[in-house]
C-alpha cells in the first residue's frame, strides 16, 4: 500500500546558523486511516517538523536535505500553487496558535466557507448548510456563523480553526496540539470527531501533543522527538509499554499516574545528568500542563 506520508531524513537549519540542525534526519511513515502522534518536550522540533511537511517553513528557516512523499508524490519539487492546493484540499492543519491564522476582519462563516468554495465549488445554502454542519461538530451554535474572531473564547477560537481544517475533508490531517486549550468534554468531544472522520473518510492524522493519555487513546504509532532528532519510534503499545530510549522513559515518569504525581517508570538520572539543564525543567512542564 503506498503510504499516505513518508518522510524521510528530514533536516532543517535557520539560514543564519546553517550548522545547526532544529530538525535532523527525521523519518517516519504515515498509512491512510491511522494516526501518528508525535511527542516530545517543548523545543523539540515536532511543530517546524510539521510545517515543513506542509510547506510553510518561515523564510529564516531552510530545509536542506530530506524527502516528503504525500500519496506518493514528492511534495519538495512542487511549484507554490500546486502546493497551495494539496494544503487547501487534501491536507488540513490546525495550526499550534489559532490566533495567528484567522482573519480578524472577516466573520467565522466566511473563513470557514472559504475552502469549500474554492476547492469544492460550494455556493449559496448548500455552502451555508456545510458550514452551518461543521460548526455544528465543532460544538458551536451555527447562528455564531455571524460572529468575528475576537468575539469568540480562545476555546471557541481553536475549534473554528478544527471546522476549516476538516471543511474539504482531507485525506490527511496535521494537527499541532488542537485540543490543549480546550477543556476536557470539548477535548473529548473533538477527539470524537477527529476519530469519527477518520474512520469514515479513511484520514490520516499527524497528531502533535504532550498528553500521553490523548496518545494512548487514538495513537498507531509515536514519533518522540528529542532536541531535532527521532530517538523512538513505534507502534503506541511499544512506545508506551515498552519504551527503549532513556527520553521516553524519562518522558513517561513524568505523566502523573491516577493517585498524583507517582513516576510510572524509573528515571535515568545519569543519562538526565548529562543532558543540558533544559531538559529536566521541559520535562517537568511540559508534561503537567493541564490537557
Ligand atoms: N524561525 C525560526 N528561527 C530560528 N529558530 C527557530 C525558528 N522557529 C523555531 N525555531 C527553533 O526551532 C526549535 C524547534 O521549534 P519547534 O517550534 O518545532 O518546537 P516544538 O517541538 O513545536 O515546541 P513546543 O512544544 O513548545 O511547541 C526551537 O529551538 C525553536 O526555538
Ligand atoms: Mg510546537
Amino acid at each position: 500500500m503506498t503510504p499516505l506520508l513518508q518522510v524521510d531524513g528530514l533536516t532543517v537549519v535557520p539560514r543564519a546558523a546553517p550548522g545547526r540542525c532544529l530538525v535532523s534526519d527525521v523519518s517516519f511513515t504515515l498509512q491512510p486511516g491511522k494516526t501518528t502522534c508525535v511527542v516530545g518536550e517543548s523545543g523539540s522540533g515536532k511543530s517546524l517538523t510539521a510545517l515543513a511537511v506542509m510547506g510553510l517553513l518561515s523564510r529564516q528557516l531552510q530545509r536542506t536535505r530530506g524527502s516528503i512523499r504525500f500519496q506518493g508524490q514528492g511534495l519538495t519539487t512542487l511549484d507554490a500553487e500546486a502546493m497551495r492546493r494539496i494544503r487547501g484540499r487534501s491536507i488540513g492543519m490546525i495550526f499550534q496558535e489559532p490566533m495567528t491564522s484567522l482573519n480578524p476582519v472577516l466573520t467565522i462563516g466566511h473563513q470557514i466557507g472559504e475552502p469549500l468554495s474554492v476547492h469544492l465549488g460550494l455556493r449559496g445554502r448548500a455552502l451555508q448548510a456545510r458550514i452551518a454542519g461543521l460548526l455544528q461538530q465543532v460544538g458551536i451554535p451555527p447562528e455564531r456563523a455571524n460572529s468575528y474572531p475576537d468575539e469568540l473564547s480562545g476555546g471557541q477560537r481553536q475549534r473554528v480553526m478544527i471546522a476549516m481544517s476538516i471543511a474539504c475533508e482531507p485525506a490527511m490531517l496535521i494537527a499541532d496540539e488542537p485540543t490543549t486549550a480546550l477543556d476536557v468534554t470539548v477535548q473529548a468531544q473533538i477527539l470524537r470527531l477527529l476519530d469519527e472522520l477518520k474512520t469514515r473518510m479513511n484520514m490520516g492524522m499527524l497528531f502533535i501533543t504532550h498528553d500521553f493519555g490523548v496518545v494512548a487513546d487514538i495513537a498507531d504509532d509515536v514519533v518522540v522527538m528529542f532536541r531535532g532528532e527521532v530517538v523512538e519510534y513505534g507502534s503506541v503499545d511499544q512506545v508506551l509499554n515498552r519504551p527503549q530510549h532513556p527520553y521516553t522513559k524519562a518522558l513517561l515518569a513524568c505523566v502523573p499516574d491516577a493517585d498524583g504525581k507517582k513516576p510510572l517508570l524509573p528515571i535515568d538520572y545519569a543519562w538526565l545528568e548529562q543532558q543540558p539543564a533544559t531538559t529536566a525543567a521541559n520535562l517537568q512542564h511540559s508534561m503537567s500542563e493541564p490537557a
